[in-house]
């Protein structure tokens, strides 16, 4: 019979994460370099600079998928707190009932990928759901490229919806779509 190796999933504090970083930022660098992304190093340590707030913050969850030793995915994200600036840079204006938050109104999805080798496996699908179960948040928010066809497909599957566009401040970034998805 040809089985898989089976992906084993873990939930890591904030402090466990940071001892993984290094792991953390080169499947990061790996996945960001194809298209299409294409994204260098300055992208990599803006990752590493601002995971290091990240995990600090409030409803913080990271979900780590390895294959034996091997670090293969990785999905994480944050409560966000009344003060975000997560609605600032919309290419256009949003109505306040989307864009005004209140403390534990609504969780950021801020990072998920899979290593090339192990997509179409379901993996990203798992640590979705481990990093939504059981959270208080009214609804969850993220980012994503529309050329990303892959994720916008995944996301529109996993009951995600897009409500407005806006520039990402990263170099040279384009316009990102903005999604949310209810979480109650
Ligand atoms: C997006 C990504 C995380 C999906 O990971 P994955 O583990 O391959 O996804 P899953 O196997 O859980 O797929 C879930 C569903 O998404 C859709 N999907 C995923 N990849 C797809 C593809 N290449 N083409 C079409 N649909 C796709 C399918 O509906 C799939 O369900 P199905 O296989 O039962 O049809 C992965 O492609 C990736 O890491 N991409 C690069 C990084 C990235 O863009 N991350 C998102 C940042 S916002």
């Amino acid at each position: 019979m040809n089985s898989l190796p089976a992906i084993d999933y873990q939930s890591l504090t904030g402090e466990q994460a940071a001892q993984q970083l290094d792991e953390l930022s080169e499947l990061y660098t790996q996945v960001y370099a194809e298209p299409p992304y294409g994204w260098g190093p300055e992208h990599a340590e803006l990752f590493r600079e601002r995971f290091d707030v990240q995990r600090r913050q409030e409803g913080y969850r990271l979900i780590s998928a390895r294959e034996g030793r091997r670090l293969v995915a990785f999905g994480f994200g944050v409560t966000l707190r009344p003060t975000t600036p997560w609605w600032r840079d919309l290419v256009t204006p949003l109505p306040e009932e989307i864009t005004v938050e209140r403390p534990g109104r609504t969780w950021a999805l801020v990072e998920l990928l899979v290593g090339a080798s192990w997509r179409r496996r379901h993996v990203a699908e798992n640590i979705h759901g481990l990093l939504l179960s059981g959270r208080q948040e009214e609804r969850a928010t993220l980012t994503v490229l529309p050329a990303a066809t892959p994720a916008v497909i995944a996301y529109r599957k996993w009951g995600w919806h897009k409500v407005g566009d806006k520039r990402n401040p990263l170099p040279g970034a384009p316009v990102f779509a903005v999604m949310v998805k209810e979480l109650r």
